[in-house]
């Protein structure tokens, strides 16, 4: 069977930081600091939620995240705002490797598939509108076993749906924890690192393969 790809949602082919266009009319210079405070937050959320098992789907956390990131930048945000900002939240664009990285590895003959925190019916719609759907056989969503990456399990539930075994499937994720997550998992994985200012968690857990774009991604797969 050709190899498995399961290719990370936000913060590899879709950029969070999509949303600071939308958050500068609120918070002026400070929207980038805006922008990653509520991915942090919204992390922070998903990770304890798993570890509590008190399970919420991502959309909660991403709009809880957004309340409190409010509140520590001491901005009041009325419903309609709110609204929009997290209807953007919904339509974040594309990181610019993303089509070419996927119509190479799909060219290549790798089976491609989405793999998300967000919900398959959240993740179907952004990857449709961001025009990245068709490349992938099907998505795959934690929400199917109510818990969020870095559990174990989830990435188990993963290998089960997509028919794969874990030592010839990989992640390909700009996020260290997931790669670190699916690695400590039993799967292989490749680190997106697109700015060389990005940092890998020093515990000793290398990447299978780090690559600076997703365009790279085929060639080094197949080398
Ligand atoms: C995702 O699962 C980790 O947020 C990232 O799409």
């Amino acid at each position: 069977m050709a190899t498995t790809l399961a290719f990370d949602v936000y913060g590899t082919l879709i950029d969070t930081h999509g949303v600071i266009d939308a958050l500068k009319p609120h918070v002026g210079h400070r929207a980038s600091d805006f922008s990653r405070a509520w991915r942090d937050k919204q992390l922070e959320y998903s990770f304890r939620r798993g570890l509590m098992q008190h399970y919420e789907p991502f959309a909660v956390c991403t709009s809880q995240a957004l309340d409190l990131t409010c509140s520590q930048f001491g901005l009041h945000m009325n419903p309609e705002n709110r609204k929009e900002l997290l209807d953007a939240y919904r339509t974040l664009p594309a990181f610019k490797d993303a089509r070419e990285g996927l119509a190479r590895t799909r060219e290549a003959g790798f089976r491609l598939f989405a793999f998300s925190n967000g919900s398959a019916e959240a993740v179907e719609a952004l990857l449709a509108q961001a025009g990245l759907r068709d490349f992938f056989l099907d998505v795959v969503s934690v929400d199917e076993v109510k818990s969020f990456k870095p559990n174990p399990g989830v990435y188990a539930h993963f290998l089960r749906r997509a028919g794969a075994t874990g030592s010839e499937a990989w992640l390909i994720s700009g996020n260290p924890f997931d790669v670190i997550g699916a690695l400590s998992a039993g799967m292989r994985a490749a680190w997106v690192r697109r700015s060389p200012e990005a940092l890998f968690d020093p515990w000793g857990i290398e990447p299978t393969l780090t690559v600076a774009s997703l365009s790279d991604l085929a060639a080094r797969l197949n080398s």
